[in-house]
């Protein structure tokens, strides 16, 4: 009919109502305890969605057995205070029984639960060397909040880089319809890396703790004076570890920050990162190695 109008008169048209806009939604997963990393990045989804969900869940297919799953630090109402403290509009914290369909933890889910396997070139080395399941849990939880929330944006940390690097795979391979957002390592002034795991550090060991970024930042100086040998840059590594001697280094790797596969010689960039266990907390950290 519109159409017709146009051709048979010449009076001008009437402008076509615009279609209201369709409401863009963030989602920020999360398994609580949440601190100003999380924060960040819940700040960044407001700024650039209309609707922001945030997930709460600690996900028990991203823990073994012998990991802190049943310790895992939770604090509900703090978590939900400081969700409606950033203008989160929905809070999405299921139980696990409800998330899964399944009763029963261990064998009863493992058994019964289809999962997202990421490729194994990512989660050989880095984590995924003592962690052996772990992003199989993750990539299997993500998928599922995709599938539920369909948001446009989701929102993950570089604290947890092989994570990203897995998920930002997981959504290609499978041609999920949301964009994933990279968002920056918030640390404490120390250099401490926010994490939920700092809960279980005493204040000596939070001290001892800051060892991890001052030897990643010792590595980014080097790399910036012109070093591109991932030994020498892994050498001054574990020599500034090397100095608080209650730090016990799981792994330093100097990796390509797309394919995590390892580098023995730099180009422009390369990802360092490192986990290791300071008293009861098993803690990671990285930096991007670039020159500016
Ligand atoms: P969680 O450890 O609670 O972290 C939730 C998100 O916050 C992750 O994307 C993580 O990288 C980010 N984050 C944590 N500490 C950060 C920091 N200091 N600076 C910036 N971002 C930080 O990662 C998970 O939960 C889970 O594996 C999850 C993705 C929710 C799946 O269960």
């Amino acid at each position: 009919q519109g159409l017709g109008a146009s051709i048979a008169g010449d009076r001008a048209l009437p402008s076509p109502t615009p279609a209201p806009p369709v409401p863009r939604l963030g989602l920020v997963p999360t398994m609580g305890a949440l601190h100003p990393g999380h924060l960040s990045l819940m700040e960044r989804a407001r700024r650039e969605n209309e609707v922001v969900v945030v997930s709460i869940f600690v996900n028990p297919l991203q823990f073994s057995p012998q990991e802190d799953f049943g310790n895992y630090p939770q604090d509900r109402q703090r978590d939900l205070d400081l969700c409606e403290q950033q203008g989160v509009d929905l809070v999405f914290a299921p139980s696990v029984e409800e998330f899964y369909g399944l009763t029963g933890l261990g064998a009863g889910l493992t058994d019964q639960l289809t999962q997202v396997i990421p490729p194994l070139g990512l989660t050989q080395g880095l984590c995924g060397r003592s962690r052996p399941t772990h992003f199989q849990g993750v990539t299997t939880v993500v998928t599922k909040l995709l599938s539920l929330v369909q948001p446009d944006r989701a929102y993950f940390g570089q604290k947890d880089a092989q994570q990203l690097v897995i998920l930002r795979h997981l959504v290609r391979d499978l041609n999920l319809p949301t964009q994933l957002v990279g968002c920056p390592i918030v640390r404490e002034p120390s250099g401490l890396a926010l994490s939920s795991r700092n809960a279980y550090l005493s204040p000596d060991q939070r001290h001892q703790a800051t060892v991890l970024s001052r030897a990643l930042g010792a590595a980014q100086g080097q790399f910036r004076r012109g070093e591109r040998s991932g030994a020498a840059l892994l050498a001054t590594v574990q020599q500034v570890l090397a100095t608080e001697p209650g730090v016990v280094v799981e792994y330093a790797e100097v990796v390509d920050p797309d394919t995590l596969t390892p580098l023995d010689s730099l180009g422009d960039q390369g990802l360092l990162a490192l986990a290791a266990q300071v008293g009861p907390a098993r803690l990671i950290d990285n930096v991007v190695l670039r020159q500016r």
